[in-house]
């Protein structure tokens, strides 16, 4: 059978594989950092080499941010359109990291052999499971499965602004697709591969509070001087209450209970909650009471305060009263929340509460409701089935805590759906020092997304 070809083909090259990853994750293509920009572009123009050394007509297109990458193969249908994301989280705090970011190494663990990196999950890796797929299939069947759309964006990181203009500018070519493929979601656990059809929308708020015109002496003025670090903790603490519900006005509108049916099917997942928070270290849920932690993770929404700055935070001490003092403060949103609301009834909430003298500033950030996927296409079935085969357990639909705000983007823009497979674990350290990818994941991945082709494209 030509699938257990393709499927030896991917053993047999999978040095190489990791290999081509490696040098993608030798490229430091921090999105958010302007200081990183020519390595966003290295990593943009890499992806095109590679697609066009599998025949496939790429370019790395400029936005007015970091470029896009398109690329168009293949004929038949489904025509299927594959995104990952080439740009990665900044790495700080550097001294958490047991070896250079970017100099990505295979490392022994007693989980099995990992790739360390910035990006080795998310996104690099992930993306290039569907990449070798591909190449394998070529290799063995000397065409494609099937009529083939990349999009690879460079700015997913950093909340993707020049996404949606760029969906609007090249509707006619990216709605032509019958499904988006979006890989770079999780697994349900090391065993059990998931294809998520729940994922919590994001609002990021940035405000800065000043008071005194300068810097003071917190002896010469303090007590009588406002603090501005004092007005903002105030603030930050007054959004949750002592049930751990989030207060700003209006904040649950929208806020949906998991329906019987759907409680059931995670019931039955077995989650387990404690080895979820002991795997870092820590032992009691800290969300809203009366909530389950899957709740708290995948169906509720959050509040989280992700950065605070003011005053002297350097080494030793300095007695100072600061101007000003800033926080960065992310809200996670399910269901219908509405972001814009909320952004609102938020900014009158902290105006309402600045004391005398005081002023805030807000900056946006992100703004994207949550979405949910609908599994009735058949095609889902068929892939789950094919993840199943690759793996030791039965393939699940998830919930996922994290953010893509493109699957929604997609579905508005382009009205196409999408299914969001992929194989990161709750350990690969995203966004945190020493990120990896299991070599299993990648292995693995690599071979499920060949499994999911060929089921498919062997229906249709
Ligand atoms: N791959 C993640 C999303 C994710 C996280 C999926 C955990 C599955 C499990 C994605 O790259 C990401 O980090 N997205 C950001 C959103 C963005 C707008 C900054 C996120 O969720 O914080
Ligand atoms: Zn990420």
């Amino acid at each position: 059978m030509s699938l257990d070809a393709v499927l030896a083909h991917i053993d047999e090259d999978l040095d190489n594989a990791v290999e081509r990853l490696f040098d993608l994750l030798r490229i430091p293509s921090i999105s958010t950092d302007p200081a990183y920009k020519a390595e966003c572009q290295s990593a943009a123009d890499w992806l095109v080499k590679d697609l066009e050394s599998l025949g496939v007509a790429a370019e790395a297109r400029p936005t007015p941010g970091h470029p896009m990458v398109i690329g168009h193969v293949g004929e038949g249908s489904p025509h299927l359109m594959f995104y990952g994301h080439y740009d990665v989280q900044p790495v700080d705090p550097l001294n958490l990291w047991n070896r250079e970011p970017f100099d990505p190494a295979i490392e022994e663990t007693p989980n099995g052999k990992v790739i360390r990196a910035r990006g080795a999950c998310d996104d690099k890796g992930q993306l290039m499971t569907f990449v070798e797929a591909f190449r394998a299939w070529r290799a063995v069947h000397g065409e494609w499965p099937c009529k083939i759309t990349f999009i690879f964006e460079g700015e997913e990181e950093s909340g993707s602004p020049s996404l949606v203009p760029f969906l609007e500018a090249n509707k006619d070519e990216l709605s032509q697709p019958d499904m988006a493929m979006i890989c770079d979601t999780g697994m349900f656990d090391r065993d059990t591969p998931a294809i998520t059809t729940m994922l919590r929308g994001l609002l990021g708020e940035e405000l800065t509070i000043k008071a005194a015109d300068k810097d003071l002496h917190s002896g010469f003025f303090g007590g009588a001087a406002q603090n501005p670090i004092r007005v903002l903790s105030k603030i930050i603490a007054s959004l949750h209450d002592d049930d751990g519900r989030i207060t700003v006005p209006g904040f649950y509108d929208g806020v949906p209970e998991l329906s019987e049916a759907q409680k059931a099917q995670w019931d039955n997942l077995g989650f387990d909650a404690t080895g979820f928070l002991a795997q870092v270290d820590l032992s009691e849920p800290a969300g809203e009471t009366g909530r389950s932690v899957l709740e708290m993770v995948w169906s509720r929404p959050t509040c989280e305060a992700n950065g605070i700055t003011g005053g002297y935070t350097g080494d030793g001490f300095k007695t100072v009263l600061p101007a000003e003092a800033s926080a960065k403060i992310s809200f996670r949103l399910v269901g219908s929340q509405d972001p814009m609301a909320i952004r609102e009834n938020f900014r009158k909430m902290v105006r309402d509460a600045l004391p005398a003298d005081c002023t805030v500033d807000f900056a946006d950030h992100s703004a994207s409701p949550a979405a949910v996927m609908s599994i009735d296409d058949p095609i889902f079935e068929d892939a789950r089935q094919a993840l199943t085969d690759e793996w030791p357990r039965e393939a699940a639909f998830i919930g996922c805590g994290g953010s893509i705000p493109i699957a929604g983007d997609f579905q508005e823009i382009l009205g196409l759906p999408s299914m969001l497979i992929g194989f990161g674990l709750d350990d690969d350290a995203l966004h945190s020092p020493n990120e990896k990818y299991d070599l299993r994941s990648f292995r693995k991945g690599i071979r499920s997304w060949a499994r999911v082709l060929d089921a498919v494209t062997r229906k249709s």
